[in-house]
């Protein structure tokens, strides 16, 4: 059985107009250390998705197993990075880290806390602002922070919701890069998701393409053959870099106009 396994994941939303059948039977596996990319047109089912591994919704049909264990609700095993800031607006950079530290370790003592909260926010570049309010902060600044507290609960597994899908191409190149290094550096299991195809070869291990719902399936995974450590400066004329963009591609392509 591999690390994560989701299986025939079905969810469907009810509302005033009507039901909305978004994701209709969704398979993806992810082992250990591995970083999967997920990715697909806008109004897919994303989102969807990344709340059901959550465990923020249910789903109508399916089940999903993080290291053999059912997942039935939110825990701290799974980390989540969501696309737009969910900062504590109150709380510094350090308090807002802190704060999930210390959520998920009640027994440790305050010192190893404050260890591990300082390692998070240096992780992420951020030391010279860990006092700053995220309203001090820019846009990129603040998702780093956002990477920072979900690393720092050390969860099993890292869901980042098209976490720089906001920002600015500049910003969203830079912390592409340090996700790279963050990944080398700490092997953490992350499942990414992103409308972003290149962001996805950069990143990956493997990408899962989503077909536009309704009822969503993941066509199968395309390997990133890519060897690390990987820099986006000589990627796109390396043939596995092509190769992978081009299954990509052309499987969302043939998955729009099918629909
Ligand atoms: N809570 C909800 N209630 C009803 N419909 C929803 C809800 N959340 C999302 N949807 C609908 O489900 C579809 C997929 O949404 P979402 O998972 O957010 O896609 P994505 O993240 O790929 O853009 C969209 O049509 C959206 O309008
Ligand atoms: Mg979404």
């Amino acid at each position: 059985m591999a690390y994560l396994e989701v299986r025939d994941l079905k969810k469907c939303y009810r509302t005033r107009n009507g039901p909305t059948a978004v994701l209709g039977g969704v398979d993806l596996t992810l082992e250990e250390g591995e970083f999967v990319a997920v990715v697909g047109y806008s109004g897919s089912g994303k989102t969807t998705l990344v709340s059901l591994i959550a465990g923020l919704i249910a789903p109508d049909r399916g089940e999903i197993l993080l290291d053999g264990v059912p997942v039935t609700g939110p825990g701290p095993e799974r980390g989540i990075v969501f696309q737009q800031y969910s900062l504590l607006p109150w709380l510094s950079v350090r308090g807002n880290v802190a704060l999930a530290v210390d959520a998920v370790n009640p027994g440790m003592p305050a010192s190893a806390r404050r260890r591990i909260t300082d390692e998070f926010i240096a992780l992420v570049n951020l030391t010279p602002a860990a006092w700053k309010r995220p309203r001090e902060l820019s846009g990129g600044m603040r998702q780093r922070v956002a990477v920072a507290r979900g690393l720092a609960m050390r969860p099993k597994l890292l869901l980042m919701d098209e976490p720089f899908s906001a920002l600015d191409a500049l910003t969203r190149a830079t912390l592409q890069d340090e996700l790279l290094r963050i990944w080398a550096e700490r092997r953490s299991t992350m499942m990414l998701i992103t409308n972003d195809v290149d962001e996805a070869i950069l990143l990956a291990d493997r990408i899962y393409p989503m077909t536009p719902g309704p009822d969503a399936v993941l066509g199968p995974a395309i390997e990133v053959g890519l060897p690390r450590p990987r820099q986006r400066r000589h990627m796109s004329l390396e043939p596995a870099y092509q190769k992978a963009r081009q299954a990509l591609v052309e499987f969302l392509r043939a998955a729009r106009t099918t629909r």
